[in-house]
């Protein structure tokens, strides 16, 4: 039992070794050109947790960001469709709209929260679908992932979401759900899990493309601990998923 536990625990290592290798090849041009989308209500964490940890990279890589939304208009966290006892939300000033996005755009990231809930977001989903075929790579975050999905670009693929917001995803069969996951990654796409997840799957992306000191050095300077275990999931047996 426990030699078979080995060597299990063996060729998954080898494999990770041996995707990496593989990986490293493909990085000999790493992503330059990074797209955050934005929409009323997302989550402010989701968004600001990766661009803490690229901001920190960018001081070193080369980097451009973009943020791209319906219109040039702040975009706010401001809970749209519930009232709440607080004046308690946070803008962000996008550069570029879905109609005259960025120029060779590499990296996609959506962000989730509470506004992926709502009934309005055929421009988001459409700019997700159109521009998917021309990225290296999509991360999403949380339920950024809904909008991927209804993008049809999640279709046949590995992929997770928010742990409390999971009952009430889009129901899509098409889509392999994995519940137990800090994040997933499927081919180019990246879907991390709930919120803070967002952070742990950036840095593991650093670390795919750019090697494990570097991701380790942005994790120190965040003063982050990171989840390097991407089945690290203890929020799936909080929300009765395991
Ligand atoms: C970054 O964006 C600017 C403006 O779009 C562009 O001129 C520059 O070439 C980009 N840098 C890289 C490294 O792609
Ligand atoms: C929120 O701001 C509005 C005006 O913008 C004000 O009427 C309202 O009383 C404020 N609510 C709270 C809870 O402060
Ligand atoms: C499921 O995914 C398809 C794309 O493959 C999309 O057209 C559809 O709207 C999605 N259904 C739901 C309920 O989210
Ligand atoms: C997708 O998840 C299944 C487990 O549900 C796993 O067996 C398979 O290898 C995964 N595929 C990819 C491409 O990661
Ligand atoms: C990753 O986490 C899972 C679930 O918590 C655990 O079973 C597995 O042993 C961990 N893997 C490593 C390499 O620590």
């Amino acid at each position: 039992m426990r030699l078979r536990k080995s060597l299990a625990v063996l060729v998954a290592t080898l494999a990770t070794t041996f995707t990496f290798a593989q990986c490293d090849d493909e990085h000999e041009d790493p992503p330059v050109n990074w797209g955050v989308l934005l929409f009323p209500t997302f989550e402010a964490l989701d968004v600001f947790g990766p661009l803490e940890a690229l901001n920190l990279l960018s001081l070193t890589v080369p980097l451009n960001l973009s943020l791209i939304s319906r219109t040039l208009d702040p975009v706010s966290t401001k809970p749209r469709a519930m009232t709440t006892p607080s004046n308690f939300s946070e803008s962000i000033l996008p550069t570029h709209t879905f109609s005259n996005p960025p120029p060779d755009l590499e990296v996609l990231l959506v962000p989730g929260g509470l506004g992926t809930r709502a009934p309005d977001l055929q421009a988001e989903v459409g700019f997700i679908r159109d521009t998917y075929p021309q990225l290296k790579y999509l991360i999403t975050v949380c339920t950024g992932a809904w909008l991927a999905a209804n993008a049809g670009v999640l279709d046949g693929r590995n992929a997770t979401t928010n742990k409390k917001a999971w009952a009430g995803r889009p129901v899509n069969n098409t889509v392999n759900w994995i519940t137990h996951a800090r994040w997933v990654v499927d081919d180019n796409i990246w879907t991390s899990s709930g919120i803070s997840a967002g952070i742990d799957a950036t840095l593991a992306f650093v670390e795919e493309i750019y090697g494990e000191e570097l991701a380790t050095d942005v994790a120190n300077s965040m003063e982050y601990e990171r989840h390097t275990n991407a089945t690290w999931d203890p929020f799936a047996e909080l929300y009765g998923l395991a």
